[in-house]
């Protein structure tokens, strides 16, 4: 796999980016919640470079779609949602690539009353936003490829890899073979 960012440049990305949120709320208590599972890593590492007092959650949102190509309803997991109203909240997530995840998601946490919501993600695809949008803090910006790594997967693989990598057609041939050899009785 051709690695995009390394070990090194994820974490001084997301030191920076840390650092921005802290001074950003500084005096306050945030609420930091994670969109799963992508955000899973980033949120890991981000929680321990902020140095404010917060509370930590996660959420998961379900875009179910109908017999039709229409973009179905988002769906989030309430029971997993931690109390956010009257609170600073940052929602989390892996990448903005259309947008329409981060977008819809922030919407619907805005019905339980917060006194501010914030988004911040580990990636911008460039070119991919069909939304008028933009993410309060970004790590990095990437050009139009599908990646890998640090949270991001193809078919549920591939999270755990340290350094982000785009997925090319040698790589998902490679991947292909891999799981038909994994999942054979
Ligand atoms: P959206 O298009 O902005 O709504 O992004 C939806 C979701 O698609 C993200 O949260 C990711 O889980 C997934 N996604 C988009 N681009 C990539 C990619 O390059 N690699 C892995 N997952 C991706
Ligand atoms: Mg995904």
């Amino acid at each position: 796999m051709k690695t995009l960012l390394s070990k090194e440049e994820l974490h001084d990305g997301v030191t920076r980016m840390a650092d921005e949120i802290s001074k950003c709320y500084e005096n306050r208590q945030l609420t930091i919640v994670g969109l799963l599972t992508g955000s899973v890593v980033l949120m890991a590492d981000l929680i321990r470079m902020i140095d404010l007092p917060m509370r930590v959650g996660v959420l998961q949102a379900s875009s179910y779609r109908g017999a039709t190509t229409t973009r179905g309803e988002l769906v989030i997991n309430s029971e997993l949602m931690l109390d956010i109203s009257g609170r600073d909240v940052l929602l989390v997530d892996d990448i903005f690539d259309t947008g329409h995840t981060l977008v819809r998601t922030l919407e619907k946490m805005r019905d339980f009353g917060p006194t501010s919501i914030k988004s911040a993600v580990l990636l911008r695809k460039n070119g991919r936003q069909e939304i008028e949008f933009t993410p309060d803090f970004v790590a990095f910006d990437i050009p139009d490829e599908f990646v890998v790594g640090y949270g991001l997967d193809y078919e549920d693989m591939y999270r755990n890899l340290p350094f982000l990598a785009a997925l090319e057609p040698a790589d998902i041939a490679r991947h292909k073979e891999v799981m038909a050899a994994a999942t054979q009785l």
